[in-house]
């Protein structure tokens, strides 16, 4: 008889975004005529930088020709994309990071998945709470926790609160020791950043211990402020302590079109069980060889057009845009007397929920009675409960709409 992997039994029902997109079906099914706005997942809406398109398009000639036609490519990414994005996302910021330490890939979202292949189960896990959901269900999956808890909180995990109390920085354990640790900023689901004196206390604490932290920067390009880092390799000691993770999707706008980079510096080890040091960019480069033959030719070339003049410039006034939703969902939430955090340096605003609804009962309401779907904030872990993610990934009309409407039903 085949057995399954149990672990997958401790998951809760459904993954966050499903759930939403289920509940949100029934409700279109029941009332066809409801004019659904879509602030929910984080998804962006508008077309392809043209530059990428010509590129990609190019590109799917170069594939009709015997002289110019791609095979199989290199399974870390081509060459020619991992030059440039060592040259404009981390060599001109003063990071230390060389071309043959980025690997592409389909997607942050598979690579912080599948990033736990080549690690111990025997870590300690610390997140923070409200989380990236992937994170901690990909650990589950791993069987590196216990059952949930009514909370949905895991056995096992170490949750690191980020809330309004603490001014929505992850607070580094005094008490405790963590191996592995899952920094995301700007952060999704709050919209709150790190500076680079928070960064450099996990560094510190992380070389200290012989912690690897594991960076999500799939935000940074929506940092509107100067002072704050892009990248974990801004901070001194982190290419001895951290993996990070970057996406082109929201940037520009190829979640559907799906690439994205991992960055594993050659000088970053980790302990084998008989105490050695081992190198983990040989391992990640080992998984990736044998599970992953890399990204389509077209893609990777569509990618790479981001850092042209005209990409930049295109990529530029795409982020300027979200950013100008997320300014209006901040400036209509806040003149209506609810409370909002983010979306400042992050496409998410992150509510406190009006009337002292909960996360879900707001949510509901808000679908009922505005058609506006959002993220319910304990969807994203116990902490942010009472909280509501709005996001900015919308048209303008569609922004404007919406906060029209929520202002009309929820102003206090
Ligand atoms: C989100 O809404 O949090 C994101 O879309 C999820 C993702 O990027 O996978």
């Amino acid at each position: 008889m085949a057995t399954i992997n149990d672990n997958y039994l401790k998951l809760k029902a459904g993954y966050l975004f499903p759930e939403i997109g289920r509940r949100v079906k029934a409700f279109a099914e029941a009332n066809p005529e409801a004019p659904i706005i879509r602030l929910g997942i984080g998804d962006v809406t508008e077309p392809l930088p043209a530059a990428c398109r010509e590129a990609m398009v190019k590109a799917v000639e170069d594939m009709g020709s015997r002289d110019t036609f791609k095979g199989y490519g290199p399974e870390q990414g081509y060459e020619w994309l991992r030059e440039k994005i060592a040259e404009h996302d981390f060599k001109s910021r003063g990071c230390d990071v060389d071309a043959s330490e980025i690997f592409i890939s389909d997607g942050s979202k598979c690579d912080c998945g599948n990033i736990l292949d080549i690690f111990g189960n025997n870590n300690t896990i610390a997140v923070t709470d409200p989380v990236y959901p992937v994170y901690v269900d990909t650990n589950v999956m791993a069987g590196h926790t216990g059952d949930a808890n009514e909370n949905g909180e895991y056995g096992g995990l170490v949750y690191l609160p980020i809330t309004a109390g603490n001014n929505f920085t992850a607070e580094i354990p005094t008490d405790k020791k963590v191996d592995l640790i899952y920094l995301c900023f700007p952060n999704n689901p709050t919209g709150a950043t790190a500076t680079k004196e928070h960064l450099q206390g996990w560094v510190n604490y992380a070389k200290a211990n012989g912690s690897i932290i594991f960076f999500d920067a799939a935000y940074e390009a929506y940092i509107t402020d100067p002072s704050l880092p892009h990248s974990i390799y801004e901070i001194e000691g982190a290419r001895d302590c951290a993996i990070e993770f970057r996406s082109f999707s929201k940037n520009a706008g190829f979640t559907g079109t799906r690439c994205a980079l991992t960055v594993v510096p050659k000088t970053l080890t980790g302990k084998a069980a008989d105490g050695s040091d081992v190198e983990i960019w040989k391992l990640w480069n080992r998984r990736q060889s044998t599970k992953f033959n890399g990204v389509s030719y077209i893609v990777q070339r569509g990618a790479e057009a981001v850092y042209s003049e005209a990409g930049k410039a295109q990529i530029q006034a795409l982020v300027n845009f979200y950013m100008e939703n997320a300014a209006i969902i901040r400036e209509k939430l806040t003149a209506a007397g609810i409370e909002v955090f983010g979306g400042e340096n992050a496409p998410y605003v992150w509510v406190k929920t009006p009337h002292g609804l909960s996360s879900w009962d707001f949510f509901q309401k808000l679908l009922e009675t505005c058609n506006v779907v959002g993220t319910p904030g304990s969807g994203f872990g116990a902490a942010g409960e009472g909280y509501f993610r709005i996001s900015a990934f919308n048209s303008r009309e569609n922004v404007e709409e919406a906060m029209r409407r929520i202002v009309e039903k929820f102003k206090v």
